[in-house]
């Protein structure tokens, strides 16, 4: 007898929140200003990667498997069920259902053992596609607020590329050309600022003040890994790094010397102080590069995945290993920016190819090729500024494998994210995202 396996699309278990979520996001972003309009909403229009919400939905399901003995932190959500426009043409009577089965809500009723889950969102639960998976729980549901935190990691995303175009003096996104190219830089950067505004009035609508101190984090932190990246010559490779201060600033040491070769002697003792060996020195890079690249980019991922288990009510253990997911799937990702920078076509890519270098910064790749090579500490240090050193650190890159070391780093974080995401109970949410944290690691764009 031959079993017949129906082919599926991993993402049809979210499709249906992923098209709402755009046009939620279009009535977010409405103002007042025609042209306004415009500018904030060009970025949505073009067709994103939308990993981050796509994780917040799918994450939304995994957690939602955990049986509910396990998710004592009960998170009643009146969350706007009545007047949100995802939910037109579901019949009146269907509503009230709805809003009597809120009120209903009682410690009491908690107490004799009724599951809240099943009372808390009779809406969404009656709205939901079966699920293409066989779920292991009963439950199977994502929660309106955590619908709307998916709009919101989106939103800030997208002003948060709106900015980044400015400051990189890109001139594409999305196969399209940039905000900054398209209406000016500072149209891009108020569009910016309007999203910014706007994601803040649908997250302090959530009613979680948890939340909103998380995600108000994680825009904080944004900028300050994009202001670690812009002033990344604090850390002067083989230079003024002394021991017992890891990232000292040349300003206020004073000491900025111009001839790397000068301390170049590992632990050689200059002024009384030991001069770091050239290993601790890229170690040092490595930390830097690591916690920039954890501001930039993993804490909105894991400051959004810690949410949405906050939101769905989830014990401390669970919104730990939600958060370690995030955060290691974020690293990978950036690593993964990172390296396609060095190997991929602007044309592939829908925006500038092999633009770090000509910014000036050091990534994964060529800090590999430096721990092999440290006469490339000087380029480094002076941001790739001397004609023919953008070229020297290229081949650098190549002969030092730095792009094969830089996938393998990577590969490390997608492995620890997948070691969190297996403490979660085993769901169909689950498997898709793996699939998703392992093609993270294989993507071309
Ligand atoms: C893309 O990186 C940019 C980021 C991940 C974050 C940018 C953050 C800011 C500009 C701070 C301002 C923040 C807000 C919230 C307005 P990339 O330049 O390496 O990638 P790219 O190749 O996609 O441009
Ligand atoms: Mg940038
Ligand atoms: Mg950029």
């Amino acid at each position: 007898v031959r079993v017949e396996v129906k082919k599926q699309d991993p993402f049809s278990i979210v499709s249906n929140e992923m098209s709402t979520l755009a046009k939620n996001i279009a009535r977010i972003v409405g103002s007042g200003h025609p042209t306004l309009n415009r500018v904030s909403s060009y970025y949505f229009e073009a067709d994103g990667k939308k990993i981050r919400p796509l994780i917040v939905l799918l994450l939304s399901r995994a957690v939602s498997c955990i049986p509910e003995s396990k998710r004592n932190r009960i998170e009643i959500d009146r969350y706007d069920v009545l007047d949100q426009k995802e939910y037109e043409g579901t019949p009146k009577s269907m509503l009230f259902a709805g809003k009597s089965a809120l009120e209903s809500i009682s410690p009491l009723n908690i107490l004799h053992g009724i599951n809240p889950s099943l009372i808390l969102n009779p809406l969404t639960r009656a709205n939901l596609p079966l699920p293409d998976f066989e779920d292991s729980a009963v439950n199977n549901e994502i929660l309106p607020k955590q619908r709307r935190l998916a709009e919101v990691v989106e939103m800030i995303h997208t002003a948060s590329l709106l900015h980044d175009d400015v400051i990189d003096f890109s001139d594409s996104r999305r196969g399209r050309p940039s905000g900054n190219v398209a209406f000016t830089n500072k149209m891009a950067i108020l569009a910016g600022d309007f999203l910014l505004g706007r994601a803040s009035v649908e997250l302090g609508r959530l009613r979680n003040s948890e939340v909103v101190e998380l995600m108000s984090t994680s825009i904080a932190n944004l900028v300050e890994g994009e202001f670690m990246q812009l002033k990344n010559t604090v850390l002067q490779p083989d230079i003024t790094m002394v021991e017992g201060n890891p990232t000292p600033i040349p300003e206020a040491t004073g000491k900025v010397p111009t001839e790397i070769s000068e301390y170049s002697v590992p632990g050689a003792i200059v002024d009384g102080k030991r001069i770091i060996t050239h290993e601790e020195n890229v170690n040092a890079a490595f930390d830097y590069y690591l916690h920039k690249t954890y501001l930039k980019t993993a804490a909105l991922i894991s400051k959004s995945s810690r949410s949405t288990a906050i939101l769905a009510g989830c014990q401390e253990e669970v919104i730990n290993n939600c958060y370690r997911f995030g955060r290691n799937l974020g690293l990978c990702f950036q690593i993964v920016d990172d390296m396609l920078d060095y190997t991929t076509t602007a044309e592939q890519l829908g925006k500038p190819a092999g633009a770090d270098l000509q910014l000036g910064l050091a990534t994964a790749p060529i800090l590999y090729a430096w721990k092999n090579d440290p006469s490339l500490g000087p380029l480094i240090a002076r941001n790739f500024s001397k004609p023919g050193d953008v070229e020297t650190a290229k081949t650098a890159v190549i002969k030092n494998d730095g792009v094969e070391k830089t996938r393998v780093l990577a590969s490390k974080y997608r492995d620890q994210a997948l070691e969190a995401l297996r403490t979660l109970p085993e769901s169909g949410a689950r498997s898709v995202l793996e699939f998703v944290t392992n093609s993270v690691l294989t993507r071309t764009k």
